[in-house]
């Protein structure tokens, strides 16, 4: 591939490296420095010197400073126009303006892809991202991750998901999975409603600690990029997805993809829109990545709408410790649920598991909570999901229906299987 490289400053180590590592994986690369360090260090220090004693020589360093910008950029766009670039990779997000980035993309024709390397969520951040292809954000240790951003996410609930499940993948990260080629959240919507197996580009949005991205990312020609909010969420599946090329991570939020129109030839988000204050943005953002004819599938909690009254107080009950759960410390709340996780277990899984036995009992029993767990500790995740996130939303069958026709998908499915899986095509 013909990439042009935008680093730093000559004495940019990182600029050398990524231009070295392109060129052994076989591509044609083209370095171009859009930083010179003469030229900022005198005009800065020029501004700082100058402004206490009034505006007209400051002006005059800014000048300086805007004049060889203008230098800088007209060179680059001619080095675009004479390389013709498939790839414009800006190793620095924010070192070219949103214009330049415009021009850039329109007289060259190529794709635009960075590397942030700070907090993606940052004003700035948030104009200049969505002009890119595709960015990569820097994704450092999870503890150093937790303060990154998450203060200046839009909305507090967004805030308190974000940290809630920073907490929980963190936590998770921490129990072996063992063999991770085990059928997982995509296989389940896939078999709950006869899809066939993805191939191509795949969205996982929302895609938590990154257990699917690791199975997706293995199989041939598939490449999975795995959206997902939390910082711990996005550590954790850095961590699985280590090594595996296919697969790539970005912290984002669902209701704002870094990706252009049209480019996902199969999207999917288990268990995600529900927690959203808009889930129907959520899935119209969804929709607009996905490629004509592709499918976009969701998994949602139900309401239990179609269920005794005995169920539906059942729901109505185990909502109430909800006004105080989702308030608690993330830390002490985990902790709370998995000393609870037995007790559910022995009330839910093991009756489920004897009722399977006894042919009377089996269809009254097949919708069961919590059936599914594979030992006593392993519905500390389930709980905490259900009683730490501030937002929950919960839908009936024709309420589901509607969700998906309003994003405007066709050729509608949908199945219970704890929940809904639905899914449609992109027309
Ligand atoms: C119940 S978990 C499901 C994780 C994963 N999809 C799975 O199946 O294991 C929900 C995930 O969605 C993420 N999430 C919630 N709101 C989001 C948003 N607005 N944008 C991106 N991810 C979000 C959470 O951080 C969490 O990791």
């Amino acid at each position: 591939m013909r990439i042009l490289l935008v680093g730093h400053s000559l004495l940019s180590p990182w600029t050398s490296y990524t231009h070295r590592a392109l060129n052994r994986l076989g591509h044609s690369v083209e370095r171009f420095y859009c930083t010179n360090l003469l030229v900022d260090r005198l005009t800065l220090s020029g501004n700082k010197d100058l402004s206490a004693k009034g505006s007209g020589p400051a002006n005059g360093a800014r000048g300086a400073r805007e004049a060889w910008h203008r230098w800088r950029d007209a060179r680059l766009i001619a080095r675009a126009r004479a390389f013709r670039p498939e790839l414009i990779l800006v190793l620095w997000g924010n070192t070219l303006s949103p214009e330049l980035l415009r021009t850039l993309k329109k007289e060259s024709g190529a794709r635009l892809a960075t590397w942030w390397v700070d907090d993606p969520f940052r004003h700035r951040a948030e104009k200049l991202i969505p002009l890119y292809d595709f960015f990569a954000a820097h994704l450092p240790s999870p503890d150093e991750n937790l303060a990154w951003g998450d203060q200046e996410l839009s909305g507090s609930a967004t805030q308190r998901t974000s940290r809630s499940y920073s907490v929980l993948w963190k936590e998770t990260f921490k129990r072996p999975l063992g063999n991770e080629s085990w059928s997982y959240h995509l296989e389940e919507i896939r078999e709950s409603l006869g899809l066939g197996e993805p191939q191509g580009k795949i969205l996982d949005a929302g895609c938590g600690e990154g257990v699917d991205l690791a199975i997706q990312g293995k199989r041939p020609g598939v490449k999975i990029v795995g959206v997902e909010l939390s910082a711990g969420g996005c550590w954790a599946s850095a961590q699985r997805t280590r090594g595996l090329a296919a697969a790539q991570v970005v912290r984002a939020d669902l209701s704002q993809l870094p990706f252009t129109s049209d480019a996902f030839d199969f999207i999917y988000s288990y268990g995600v829109l529900h927690h959203m204050a808009s889930p129907s943005a959520g899935l119209r953002e969804l929709v607009r990545a996905a490629k004509p004819g592709a499918w976009v599938a969701i998994y949602l909690y139900e309401d239990f709408q179609d269920r005794s009254p005995g169920w539906r107080i059942f729901l109505r009950l185990s909502n109430l410790p909800r006004h105080l759960t989702t308030r608690l410390p993330h830390r002490l709340l985990y902790a709370l649920c998995v000393l609870a996780s037995p007790l559910v277990y022995l009330l839910f899984t093991v009756p489920f598991r004897l009722s399977q036995r006894v042919s009377f009992l089996k269809r009254r029993t097949s919708r069961m909570p919590f059936r599914h767990g594979s030992n006593p500790w392993d519905l500390a995740g389930d709980l905490y999901d259900r009683f730490a996130t501030p937002i929950e939303r919960r839908y009936s069958l024709s309420s589901a229906q509607a969700l998906l026709r309003e994003a405007g998908l066709r050729e509608i499915r949908i199945a219970n299987r704890r929940g809904w899986m639905a899914a449609g095509i992109k027309p």
